[in-house]
């Protein structure tokens, strides 16, 4: 396993462009493949989890290319997708897995679902469970995790489902089932969280309407439409954006603009308790890109404060915790975090995770329920190896804390930085940070 130490470096100067946003990339290719003709995409995330994805849509019939910098999908329209040779491998990524679930289960095909052993213990109830309603059959019962057997149909019936938890995979998972489905399909949400299927199944021509009722947000889509493909353009990932703004808050002197960032405010809860901590950051040139709102993010070094971050703002930055909780321990006094209880099914328990790097870097914490404590104290001590438990965010976050740190941070395994951010040892180092590769 590749081990990397951050040193304590900067300040970091300069302008960045970090890659595509991972969830608008996957949703790109999964739904030009639901359409008809041509759906060309700019600025796809080339990570190992989309690209994972691109792999599973070409093995059920799409036509996936690349073309210069650019992604064509040659999709095969609703209901027109066929049945894979192999096993659909999502590698270490919920989102595909989840996401292809809600479209299998709508076509009448069997389809092996695997990942690797992070993804292979992760929660596929929460799909499972309104998609089986819907009329999805899964070889092995009642088992909720991969790798599975899904038997889908063309008769599956529309529902309107209450969410149990708020969760965009899920959300995400019914309305593409619903495409298939005769009539109304409609998912009630009582948080907001990432509306990038509504956006962008409505640019392809799809019929949504969003009603506000006392259960919460609720979204209606009308079954079997016509897809049309259309050009993409996604923006950059405001959940990789999040480590270069700590980088350069945690770093005296530094100032950086990360360009073209996914402003959506489905995702900025990570940047609005940064303002609140007493973060120089601001959002320049705010502007429309293909029906999303996007900035160059402005970020200024800045003593930080602690804060209470709301539980109802969680779904807004759920990826963002682990970086937010170690750029507390820069902060002066106490961060407190709530409604955390989503982070023990991500890529690895992050709460623990999260607990237990910190405590390495010599930084108090302490996890109870679904809440995160963290003692900040202006300045961390580090020195720490941190187990990254096959985890892409926990492994970034804590080389991020270690940019500021007395004595190195070292991850025990930078693999996994691929699934989302390949470039973002080289992009920091641009900057000014600095790493050393570790035995
Ligand atoms: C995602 C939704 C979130 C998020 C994940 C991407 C998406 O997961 O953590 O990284 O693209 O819909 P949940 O839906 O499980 O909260």
């Amino acid at each position: 396993m590749p081990k990397l130490a951050a040193l304590q470096s900067g300040p970091l100067k300069g302008r960045a462009a970090v890659p595509g946003d991972k969830s608008i990339s996957h949703r790109a290719l999964m739904f030009g493949a639901l359409s008809i003709g041509e759906t060309r995409i700019a600025g796809l995330l080339e990570a190992a989890d989309v690209l994972a994805t691109a792999g599973a849509v070409e093995m059920l019939g799409a036509e996936v290319a690349r073309d210069g910098s650019e992604w064509i999908v040659r999709g095969r329209g609703v209901g027109g997708l066929t049945a894979p040779e192999g096993p659909l491998d999502f590698g270490n990524s919920g989102t595909g897995a989840r996401l292809m679930t809600g479209i299998v289960a709508g076509h009448p095909i069997k389809a092996q679902f695997t990942g690797d052993a992070s993804l292979c213990r992760r929660p596929m109830g929460r799909v499972l469970k309104p998609l089986r309603k819907m009329g999805l059959a899964v070889a092995e019962g009642d088992k909720d995790t991969l790798p599975l057997t899904l038997i889908g149909t063309d008769q599956l019936v529309p529902m309107r489902y209450v969410l149990p938890v708020p969760s965009a995979q899920v959300k995400s998972a019914v309305l593409l089932a619903g495409l298939s489905a005769p009539g109304e399909t409609t998912v009630v949400e009582g948080e907001a969280t990432r509306d990038h299927t509504e956006k962008m199944l409505t640019y392809l021509g799809a019929e949504i309407s969003v009603e506000a009722t006392p259960e919460g947000r609720a979204i209606t889509l009308r079954g079997q439409p016509i897809l049309q493909g259309r050009p993409i353009r996604v923006p950059a990932d405001p959940s990789s954006a999040a480590f270069l703004a700590a980088a350069a808050l945690i770093s005296p002197g530094s100032e950086i603009v990360i360009e073209n960032v996914l402003v959506n405010p489905t995702r900025t809860g990570f940047y609005t308790t940064l303002r609140e901590m007493g973060a120089d950051i601001t959002f320049e040139a705010e502007r429309d890109q293909g029906g999303e709102p996007v900035a160059d993010i402005r970020v200024r070094h800045s003593a930080l404060r602690g804060v209470t971050v709301p539980p109802e703002r969680a779904p807004s930055m759920i990826d963002e915790y682990p970086m937010l909780a170690a750029l507390s321990a820069y902060a002066e006094g106490e961060t407190f975090m709530q409604g955390l209880a989503e982070l023990r099914v991500k890529e690895s328990d992050r709460l623990a995770a999260t607990e237990a790097g910190l405590k390495a870097c010599d930084v108090e914490s302490v996890a109870a329920g679904d809440t995160l404590r963290v003692r900040g104290k202006g300045r961390v001590p580090g020195g720490g190896v941190i187990a990254t438990d096959m985890d892409h965010r926990i492994a970034m976050a804590f080389l991020t804390l270690g940019l500021g740190a007395d004595k190195p941070v070292t991850v025990d395994d930078v693999t996994m930085i691929d699934t989302s951010f390949p470039n973002f040892v080289a992009l920091l180092t641009g900057l000014g940070a600095a790493f050393e590769a570790r035995a």
